[in-house]
């Protein structure tokens, strides 16, 4: 089975919300996702998935540096041809998920559309999109 690791920073629970709803869908099509909040993750493992998706909120217009440096660490790791995906909930500007799909495309990552950024706290309608992104990531990731 093909693996996918979801990879997330959340202050209030709003971008984990959208990073287990990537990950339940990525299940229903048959990828084993393992979702965890960055700080869990050891960057070379996650490397080491078939697919990664990254996602942060937004603060002072841009990602906070502990997630910068684990991007960077993870890029150092090897990612290049790897399918990503960026996501994150944002308040009013909503930088970080554009930031990080730069970062990972720059590193040679195929990042999938759309760079999901939902406004505060998802709703039922904002959760189905990121499940829908979680079957996109999947099935990309099978047809490789
Ligand atoms: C101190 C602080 C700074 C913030 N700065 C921004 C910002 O520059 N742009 C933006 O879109 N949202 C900003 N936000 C809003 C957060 O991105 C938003 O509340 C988000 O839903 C938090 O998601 P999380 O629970 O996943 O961390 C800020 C929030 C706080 C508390």
């Amino acid at each position: 089975m093909p693996k996918l690791a979801v990879v997330y920073l959340s202050t209030q629970g709003n971008t984990r919300m959208m990073a287990e709803a990537i990950a339940e869908g990525a299940r229903e099509r048959h990828v084993d996702a393992e979702v965890n909040n960055f700080y869990e993750w050891d960057p070379v493992e996650a490397a080491s998935y078939d697919a990664i998706a990254v996602g942060s909120s937004t603060f002072y217009y841009t990602m906070l540096d502990p997630i910068a440096k684990f991007i960077d660490r993870l890029i150092d790791a090897g990612v290049s041809g790897k399918i990503g995906a960026a996501f994150g909930s944002y308040g009013w500007s909503g930088e970080a998920p554009v930031k990080i799909a730069e970062k990972l495309r720059n590193a040679g990552v195929i990042i999938i559309d759309p760079v999901l950024r939902i406004q505060y706290t998802p709703t039922e309608k904002d959760l189905f999109e990121c499940n829908r992104l979680g079957k996109d990531l999947a099935e990309k990731v099978k047809n490789r």
